[in-house]
């Protein structure tokens, strides 16, 4: 069975990817302790994506995917961006809870911006970075997977994670913190690049030599 790295600790992270890569074993960082933790210093999503799948290749020497993700705020000219995570900065470590610091902020942010110019997407970028085997050369993707929506007033829901409960997608009734983890999965970013990864990788697989 062709095995793949995902090079996350998150185990939603991999079971939502083994779900999609169907037959394929899917293991995370657990299973390589001393995998070096690769720091985010990119300005895209996509080349942070590269950096850490390019990484866990050369360092496991398996088909490895990263993917790098965050919220895009159309009136924040697309910040928190590639900072997502980091928002809020040493005040949101802080108090313990740095994705709701994060979230608070944004929230605050927008407090004087209109109901209608509140639109922003998730983005995530993931990539692919097959090692090369015998004469073969190595072979990387890059996918990006987008889902547009509205920033809330206020919080709304217990699911999901960071900047989930004030996120409307389009079109839907419910934020992606008041939907089942497949529900998200279907319409989200990382499901959306997921899903695109996974048509590339038989070719890719292939072209590398794996198999
Ligand atoms: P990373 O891709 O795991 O580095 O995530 C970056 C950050 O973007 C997270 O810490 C969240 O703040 C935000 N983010 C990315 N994807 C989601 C999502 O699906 N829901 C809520 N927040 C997200």
């Amino acid at each position: 069975m062709t095995r793949i790295v995902l090079a996350t600790r998150n185990p939603g992270k991999i079971a939502e990817l083994e779900r999609i890569l169907d037959g394929i074993d899917v293991v995370g960082l657990a299973a390589f302790p001393d995998a070096p933790d690769v720091p985010e210093t990119e300005p895209t999503f996509e080349g942070n994506a590269l950096l850490k799948a390019r990484a866990i290749a050369a360092h496991t020497g398996l088909p490895s995917v990263a993917d790098d993700s965050g919220l895009c705020v159309d009136a924040l000219n697309g910040m928190p961006g590639v900072l997502s995570a980091r928002w809020s900065g040493r005040f949101g470590d802080a108090t313990g809870d740095k994705d709701t610091a994060n979230l608070r902020l944004v929230l605050d942010q927008l407090g004087d911006v209109a109901d209608g110019r509140r639109g922003a997407a998730f983005v995530c970028a993931a990539a692919l970075v097959v090692p090369a085997n015998g004469v073969r050369g190595a072979v990387e993707h890059t996918v990006e997977g987008r889902m547009r929506g509205t920033v809330l007033r206020a919080p709304r829901g217990t699911g999901g994670f960071g900047y989930d409960p004030v996120f409307l997608p389009d079109g839907e009734t419910r934020t992606t913190a008041e939907m089942a983890p497949e529900e998200k999965d279907a319409i989200s970013h990382r499901g959306k690049a997921f899903r695109a990864l996974a048509g590339l990788l038989p070719d890719a697989l292939a072209a590398a030599g794996h198999v």
